[in-house]
């Protein structure tokens, strides 16, 4: 630990008692939140010795977004989570604007971080072509909580020429004993895209190719990530400057996966990009393998430079944003779907069912389970979230018919073709709808008065469940 990071350690724990009164309202249950300032993009997601580590993008100074160090917390089950500390911090002349994003490679009781050190030179630059650095960095750790050590893997000249300054956000991960990684970039013409390396020994990478859109998507992909699932190879990308066509791509950015024909060893020419997300609140997933064999995705539950659409107005009570409900990935129908994890059907311990109709208060934190059979549905949550489908139009809406309750969200919609099943998970300030399995599936903030939670839903013909959990007296 040099001087400056434990200046920041200092400030970091003096900001961080300040805040420990208020900040009640509107923190999730279940949900990754921030003890206080911001939180965005999730990092360096692995199982680790048993436990479950996510670290994110935080800013512990200013809710509203700040300097960027890594925020850190565990879990044992991937619902609970505790505040760690804040183990990386920007004291290096090659990060000292930001320990940007990036990912986890555990591994023989060393933990081995890759991120991006963002570096912006003092002038008047675009900061896009120009005055603008990206390193890219490796920062090793025993626990994750303290860091031993910080390497420079790779600078501007080790990234092909015709890229822009903006190449970031390793992904590393280790396939059939070598080390891959992705990051994503923007070339000089404008043009998103990802970078692919390997490496034998986790230091040393060699250039193999790249992934390109067959047709233009956007001037920047942030946040790549590549897996393998269920035999088959998924790209995920974030990406940004993409047009908005009728229901598609209405948010400000982007997050999509396309699947990877062939050996993704080569690159490729990438196609058929599908969102993950139809909600308002959605962007930077990343995933990791569970020592059980199961993919599981997080994802930051906010989206950047959506001011002038929609806030969080518990920037009011010191902190910003929180992260999606872990969620399994599994391929069905030839459709990439997301599940939240296991664990949480088994947390709850209280159930009711219903049929066709519910209406009344229910908990802050708990979720609704539909089987419709194929007809439509209206759920009106909190008074002004409502949810609806009818098997004529073949359209799932999310729409805010309060502007308070969604503090700016309006209406979000998808084609569905057919409406089997719902779930909704529902955490004081958050929902997430996943529709016949998690093929389509909806995230949003929403901010309740503290005695406004209440559901009605018109579900005629369905069979449904309301659960919570109930701490034992
Ligand atoms: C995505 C992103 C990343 C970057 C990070 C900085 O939200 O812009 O590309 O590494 O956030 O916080």
């Amino acid at each position: 630990m040099n001087a400056l990071s434990r200046l920041w350690k200092q400030l970091i724990e003096k900001e961080l008692k300040q805040e420990e009164t208020e900040k009640t309202r509107w923190r999730p249950k279940l949900h990754i939140a921030p003890p206080a300032g911001w939180l965005n993009d999730p990092n360096g997601l692995c199982q680790y010795q048993g436990v479950y580590h996510a670290f994110y993008q935080f800013s512990p100074f200013q809710p509203e977004g700040g300097l960027k160090f890594w925020g850190h917390c565990t879990s044992r089950d991937l619902l609970h989570w505790t505040f760690e500390g804040v183990p990386l911090m920007p004291d290096q002349q090659e990060d000292c604007h930001g320990t940007y994003s990036g990912s986890a490679v555990a591994e023989e009781g060393e933990m081995y971080l890759y991120y991006t050190g963002n570096v912006k030179e003092t002038g008047d630059y675009d900061f896009i072509n120009t005055g603008r650095r990206s390193y890219t960095m490796l920062a090793v750790s025993k626990d994750g909580r303290e860091i031993e050590t910080k390497e420079v893997l790779m600078t501007k000249c080790d990234y092909p020429s015709d890229l822009t300054c903006h190449v970031r956000d390793p992904k590393v991960w280790k396939q059939e004993g070598i080390y891959y990684m992705v990051q994503g970039a923007r070339t000089k013409e404008d043009k998103g895209i990802a970078l692919l390396y390997s490496s034998e020994d986790k230091r040393h990478w060699q250039l193999l190719g790249r992934f390109e859109p067959e047709e233009e998507f956007g001037y920047m992909w942030e946040c790549p990530d590549i897996y393998e699932l269920e035999g088959r190879t998924v790209l995920c990308i974030s990406p940004q400057g993409v047009e908005e066509q009728g229901l598609k791509y209405a948010n400000v950015y982007q997050s999509v996966t396309c699947f990877i024909e062939g050996d993704f060893r080569k690159g490729a020419q990438v196609r058929e990009f599908r969102e993950l997300d139809g909600g308002f609140d959605f962007y930077a997933p990343q995933t990791f393998l569970a020592d059980d064999g199961r993919r599981i995705q997080i994802a930051w539950m906010g989206m950047p430079d959506a001011e002038e659409f929609y806030v969080n107005p518990t920037v009011e009570d010191g902190w910003q944003h929180i992260m999606t409900i872990p969620r399994e990935l599994s391929i069905r129908h030839g459709v990439l779907c997301q599940n939240p994890v296991r664990e949480l059907t088994e947390w709850w311990n209280c159930s009711h069912s219903f049929e066709g109709y519910f209406e009344g208060k229910v908990e802050s934190c708990c979720a609704f389970e539909l089987n419709t059979a194929g007809e439509g549905l209206q759920i009106l949550l909190a008074g002004g979230l409502r949810l609806s489908y009818s098997p004529e139009e073949k359209i799932f809406w999310m729409e805010f018919t309060d502007s308070a309750l969604g503090a700016g969200r309006t209406l979000r919609g998808r084609e569905v073709d057919k409406l089997e099943r719902l779930r909704l998970l529902i955490d004081v300030s958050g929902a997430e709808v996943f529709l016949n399995e998690g093929e389509d599936v909806f995230s949003t903030r929403f901010y309740p008065k503290e005695d406004a939670f209440t559901i009605r839903i018109e579900a005629p013909n369905s069979k449904g469940t309301y659960s919570y959990h109930l701490e034992e007296a």
